[in-house]
């Protein structure tokens, strides 16, 4: 079947740019993406561009060229189901707050409540797309709440989880390395396959979309999050070592990652991986592994989350050892609170937990990012529940620019590896600071010789 149109429940970091390049590529297929949220549906109808809620490099154009033509935003859900050939389930997928698997499984009512309202509405056979990250052999579940409708519509699942990574999100959707799609093996469960490939094909080269079977697919999309951040844990874990040996993680990682058989990517040691998916999805398939019974293969996944956790808090407590082992009343900037460069998430950002951790100790954090609210950085903290919001308001103060915020301050943190910060005139800080002014880059960013002869002290990771 050609698919001439599509819906996509949830118009978030995924849905909203994944279907912008969808519309953008596929002129003949109507796309609607349709969300309960009707503040961040009006951002994405909002008449200038760039007021949409998704901060990503090239995206404003993107949604500009295709919006109104064959893109549209709407809170109108039973009406774009209704008319959908196919429709993706983009929505969140957090890790559970409450009851069985609280901390770790995967809360799946948003997926649920949208399987519920497809089989209430649909009037006519379609294709359903798990787009949102899930625990393996979740469509089994789906299957069972669509298949007993009593209505007579069939439905096809298939399983096509999202590689995008934020910041570059619109280049990995123009150019992936693979689509990955799991169908049914059956004549049916073929054609739909068949039918989604035939979207991708408008712009993805066929021996780059890859077909398997549904549970492969799901669970592929876990252990590749759980491969990556098993990089960063690993290379995060080496930093500690080189500072106790003055070996240098930025040499280390340079010369293993010349190797062909380990590659130089996601070898960056930093203050720890952030962003909703790697610890979500590392914990997800933890707990997939304890519950099959699987307890050394969910221990050995584990100790990549164990590994982050340590990796920011030593980075937070090198802060307070450094500065004489108290920051209490010490104005400390913060450089980024994005989890992060190019992208406006903070989601799980390393930047929160470092901020938690001063403020138990009493420090006054200074904040500039290039594209975060203070409103956005007080709710992550106040999401903590560590202390009351009031407090967190008093010992957060957020600049719009880097030199005011870093005016009369005893140091400096780099959170975000935002490029501006490079370009930054450091002497000009470094006059306007106490002394010693130290800056503490927990991205290697800074070139840290050069801020050396300025007179910072200056430390970073592994190094
Ligand atoms: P998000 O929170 O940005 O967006 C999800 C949206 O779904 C929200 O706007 C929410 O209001 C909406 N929603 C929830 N329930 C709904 C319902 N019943 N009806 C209509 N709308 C509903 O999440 P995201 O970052 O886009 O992630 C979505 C999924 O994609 C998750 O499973 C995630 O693990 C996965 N994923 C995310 C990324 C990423 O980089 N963010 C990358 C790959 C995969
Ligand atoms: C990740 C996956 O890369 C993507 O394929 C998946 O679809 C969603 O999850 P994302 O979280 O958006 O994407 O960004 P990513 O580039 O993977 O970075 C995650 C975190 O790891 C960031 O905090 C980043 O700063 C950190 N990181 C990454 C490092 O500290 N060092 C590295 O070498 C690479």
């Amino acid at each position: 079947m050609k698919i001439k149109n599509i819906c996509c429940i949830g118009a978030g970091y995924v849905g909203g740019p994944t279907m912008a390049v969808i519309a953008q590529k596929c002129p003949d297929i109507k796309v609607t993406v349709v969300d309960l949220n009707e503040a961040r549906i009006a951002a994405w109808n909002d008449k200038d561009v760039s007021n949409i809620p998704i901060y990503e490099p090239g995206l404003n154009e993107m949604v500009g060229n295709v919006r109104g033509k064959n893109l549209f935003f709407s809170t109108e859900v039973d009406k774009a189901i209704e008319e959908a050939d196919l429709i993706f389930i983009s929505v969140n997928t957090p890790t559970k707050t409450y009851g069985t698997g609280k901390g770790m499984a995967a809360d799946l009512k948003h997926i649920e409540l949208c399987a519920r309202q497809i089989a209430k509405v649909a009037k006519n056979n379609k294709i359903i797309v798990e787009k949102s990250t899930l625990p393996v052999r979740t469509a089994e579940a789906l299957k069972s709440i669509l298949d007993n409708t009593g209505n007579g519509v069939q439905f096809q699942i298939l399983s096509n989880p999202e590689f995008l990574a934020e910041g570059t999100a619109v280049q990995d959707l123009l150019n992936p390395d693979r689509v990955l799609i799991g169908g049914e093996s059956s004549p049916e469960g073929q054609k739909a396959i068949d039918s989604l490939v035939g979207v991708y094909a408008n712009w993805v080269p066929k021996d780059r979309i890859l077909t398997t079977n549904v549970w492969s697919s799901e669970l592929s999309k876990l252990v590749a999050n759980a491969f990556l951040a098993q990089r960063v844990s690993s290379i995060n874990a080496i930093s500690e070592l080189c500072e106790k040996t003055e070996a240098n993680v930025n040499e280390v990682a340079k010369a293993i990652g010349m190797d062909s058989r380990i590659g130089s990517k996601f070898l960056k040691a930093s203050v720890g991986f952030g962003g909703s998916c790697f610890q979500k999805d590392i914990l997800n398939l933890v707990y997939i592994s304890k519950a099959f019974g699987l307890n050394e293969v969910a221990d050995y996944w584990e100790q990549v989350i164990i590994m982050n956790d340590h990796q920011k808090r030593r980075f937070s407590k090198n802060i307070v050892q450094t500065l004489y082992n108290t920051v209490s009343g010490k104005k400390i900037t913060f450089l980024g609170w994005a989890f992060k460069k190019d992208t406006n998430d903070t989601r799980e950002s390393a930047a929160i937990y470092v901020a938690d951790d001063l403020i138990n100790e009493q420090a006054n954090i200074a904040l500039y990012d290039p594209k975060v609210a203070l409103k956005q950085v007080l709710s992550d903290l106040d999401y903590l529940d560590t202390r009351k919001p009031s407090e967190n308001e008093k010992h957060i103060t957020s600049y719009n620019n880097a030199y005011d915020a870093c005016k009369n301050s005893h140091a400096i943190a780099v959170l975000t590896e935002w490029d501006e910060f490079n370009d930054y005139d450091w002497q000009k800080i470094y006059d306007s600071m106490l002394k010693p002014a130290f800056v503490f880059d927990g991205r290697n960013l800074l070139d840290g010789d050069k801020l050396k002869a300025i007179g910072f002290v200056y430390q970073s990771i592994g190094c």
